[in-house]
């Protein structure tokens, strides 16, 4: 076997022991955006064998209005996806955030860690925000100190993410960055993000150059996790293409975000390669590609719906694994942010 790759980030953050963490908001059901994007690679993470802490982030769902009952019942339904999808709560660490205090904790300190220029220039913020800037919450304008809260309590190394999270992880470098510089310390890693794959931005069925997103208004312009085969058959029949056939390499996708994000989201799904997959498809029409993409997709998504269903009959279980996930969690995020405060020079004198 050849050895692996070391970037001069993993040769940095040697000192550390390599530790994955990730998060997904529980702020509506997950979509194969979500899954392509992150929790299939969540899943080949933890069989890889490096120690994987995955959460669902409530406390950032609530920067934008939840419903409380639709977030406890998102959580929960967003938990049932990772074990559906092959996250075993055993191997990973799974938990939901709030049940952590440490995440807010460091949070708040990270907080007077960034630049309030930092955060403008943050494009999801100003995405989500628009031309309502004055009218969001300032959870959301603070969102990214959080999610690099989320990261550094562990002293997690990689964080496995799609495309649109690229943004937020170089800030998490800079925070950490800063922190050390400020308190003379070697303390935090600077994180690795891992954006890999076919499928870092799966687009929306409907138009090519937008993401596929839960916060959508159309649901045909994405597929839900929970959607059923009929459904997603349907979907994929809709999806908004061009005329032309597909092309004879994959050079020819370059100017048809449609037809390309299409092959990509089949090249995620079976494990091939973009070049593979148009060696198969050339020369076809999508009358021939949209049925055997909507098959290959069925019959992946297929298992994980009707396992996420016979996971949502219980959700007391469901509770029980976020709480020892939790208690997990706790125990590797108390004494390092116990160390953060002790850098910053907050007395702690409570027996
Ligand atoms: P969220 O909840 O929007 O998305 C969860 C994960 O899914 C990926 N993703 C996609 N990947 C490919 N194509 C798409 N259309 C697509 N849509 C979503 C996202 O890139 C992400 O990896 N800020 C994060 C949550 C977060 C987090 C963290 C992530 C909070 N703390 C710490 C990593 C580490 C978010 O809103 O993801």
């Amino acid at each position: 076997m050849s050895e692996p790759v070391q970037t001069p980030q993993a040769i940095a953050n040697a000192a550390f022991k390599p530790r994955i963490f990730s998060g997904i908001q529980p702020s509506g059901g997950l979509t194969l955006g979500n899954y392509l994007g992150a929790l299939k690679r969540f899943v080949q993470k933890q069989d890889e064998g490096i120690q994987t802490i995955y959460c669902l982030v409530d406390m950032h769902a609530i920067t934008t209005w939840q419903d409380p009952a639709k977030l406890r019942h998102a959580t929960r339904e967003g938990a049932a996806a990772f074990i559906a999808a092959g996250i075993d709560p055993a191997r990973s660490i799974l938990f939901n955030q709030s049940q952590v205090s440490a995440h807010v904790e460091l949070g708040w300190i990270f907080n007077c860690v960034a630049r309030m220029g930092w955060m403008s220039r943050m494009t999801q913020f100003k995405d989500k925000a628009g031309k309502n800037s004055e009218n969001v919450s300032l959870g959301l304008y603070a969102y990214p100190a959080l999610m690099a809260a989320d990261i550094l309590a562990y002293h997690a190394t990689m964080v496995p993410v799609g495309d649109d999270q690229k943004q937020h992880l170089e800030l998490t470098r800079d925070i950490a960055i800063k922190f050390n510089n400020d308190y003379g310390v070697d303390f935090f890693p600077v994180v690795e993000p891992l954006i890999e794959g076919a499928a870092t931005r799966v687009m929306s069925l409907r138009d090519g150059t937008k993401k596929m997103s839960k916060s959508d208004p159309s649901d045909q312009s994405r597929i839900n996790l929970t959607d059923d085969a009929d459904v997603i058959a349907a979907k994929f029949r809709k999806a908004k293409t061009d005329p032309e056939p597909l092309p004879e390499t994959a050079f020819g996708l370059k100017d048809r975000p449609e037809a390309r994000n299409l092959v990509n989201i089949y090249a995620a799904l079976a494990d091939q390669s973009v070049d593979q997959v148009i060696a198969d498809y050339a020369g076809k029409q999508f009358g021939t590609f949209k049925p055997a993409l909507a098959d290959l997709a069925v019959s992946k998504l297929g298992p994980i719906a009707a396992e996420m269903n016979r996971l949502m009959q219980d959700p007391g279980e469901i509770d029980r694994i976020l709480g020892a996930g939790a208690d997990r969690a706790e125990a590797i995020a108390r004494p390092i942010v116990d160390q953060v405060y002790d850098i910053t020079g907050m007395i702690r004198s409570r027996r």
